[in-house]
């Protein structure tokens, strides 16, 4: 009777922490939710911080696209039209000389230099230049496959600048190198070490297209991924309702150690965002049998890279534009 009694007491003492953790979990996603409604660009257009997001992310796919594999003359004309508007509304509204802004300026005008013998006018970018004369065309490195891993055993400063994301796979990544490049991924830190994250290691080129196409961002260069891999981060490894961006939190981590990794093993990888639709999402792991307790964090498109390739300049802010002392 005793034991009877103590077995009821710890099942009804854990139905109520649980209520509790739900209870809080539910407080914690909706002030989750009134900060992004709050601070989200995507819904504040009008701040200067959101408008310039806008404008880097609109470069960067002509950044991107004078990099592209498969490279055709005459590419993202609305994309370059929107880039345009973007800049000049931005400008109208904050003034000029933003770096970001600038570096857009920079990207249109090597678009234009690509496109110098090109038979069609384009009398809106050429207009828009011609009025920011200062601004060199940015140049995107050209790269030799052994310059672009010569730094692998270098200090961790030449390392760390050498390592870019690369949309040009021509073979196979060898399984072998492969699973030494995740099992050296494994050094990355996690809360309390619980090591949330799981990788699945698409090698199929039906479930890689399939993946990619609920995906959406590897247009121009998702074909020629040799593999493709899914982190995920195991739900089970969260112990509390505050922990609620766990996930998130350490599979970023492990993503970086393992994108270091994979360079240093001689793996080109392009990381790919997982911000997709829930139905996007839910179709995702149904597509790779994945439990619904893993979130998906992180997709990397893989291979080995071609003899010579184009890489995005990607320019990063100076640190101490990002950096606040609090003293
Ligand atoms: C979270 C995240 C999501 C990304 N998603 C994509 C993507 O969907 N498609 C793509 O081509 N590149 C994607 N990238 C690659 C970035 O464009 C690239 O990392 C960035 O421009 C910096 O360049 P670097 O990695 O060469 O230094 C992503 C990068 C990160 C970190």
């Amino acid at each position: 009777m005793k034991e009877f009694a103590r077995k009821l007491k710890r099942r009804l003492e854990a139905a109520v922490a649980r209520a509790k953790t739900r209870r809080e979990a539910k407080a914690a996603f909706r002030y989750d939710l009134k900060q992004f409604l709050e601070g989200a660009g995507a819904l504040h257009l009008d701040r200067m911080a959101a408008a310039r997001s806008e404008i880097v992310m609109a470069y960067h796919v002509v950044e991107k696209g004078l990099t592209m594999p498969h490279r055709r003359l005459g590419f993202g004309k609305g994309a370059i039209v929107h880039l345009v508007n973007l800049i000049d509304a931005f400008e109208r509204r904050f003034g000029s000389g933003d770096a970001q802004v600038r570096h857009a300026v920079a990207v249109l005008k090597a678009y234009r230099e690509l496109h110098r013998d090109w038979p069609e006018p384009m009398p809106k970018l050429d207009a828009f230049l011609a009025k920011r004369p200062d601004v060199a065309a940015a140049a995107q490195p050209h790269v030799r496959r052994e310059d672009f891993f010569a730094q692998r055993d270098a200090a961790f400063p030449s390392f760390a600048a050498s390592r870019h994301v690369c949309r040009h796979f021509a073979a196979p990544v060898p399984r072998k190198t492969l699973e030494d490049a995740i099992a050296l991924a494994m050094t990355a830190p996690s809360a309390c070490n619980r090591q949330h994250c799981r990788v699945h290691v698409i090698d199929d080129a039906g479930l890689r297209d399939r993946l990619f196409a609920l995906q959406g961002g590897t247009r121009g260069f998702g074909q020629d991924a040799d593999k493709v891999i899914v982190v995920t981060a195991d739900l089970s490894a969260v112990c509390w309702a505050w922990e609620r961006h766990d996930a998130y939190t350490n599979g970023g981590i492990f993503v970086m150690n393992l994108c270091y990794s994979l360079h240093w093993h001689g793996i080109a990888c392009c990381i790919l965002h997982w911000s997709v639709a829930p139905e996007n999402d839910r179709a995702a792991h149904e597509l790779l049998g994945i439990a619904r307790s893993e979130a998906i964090v992180q997709v990397l498109a893989c291979g080995m890279p071609p003899e010579e390739f184009d890489v995005a300049g990607s320019p990063r802010l100076d640190a101490k534009e990002v950096t606040t002392w609090h003293r």
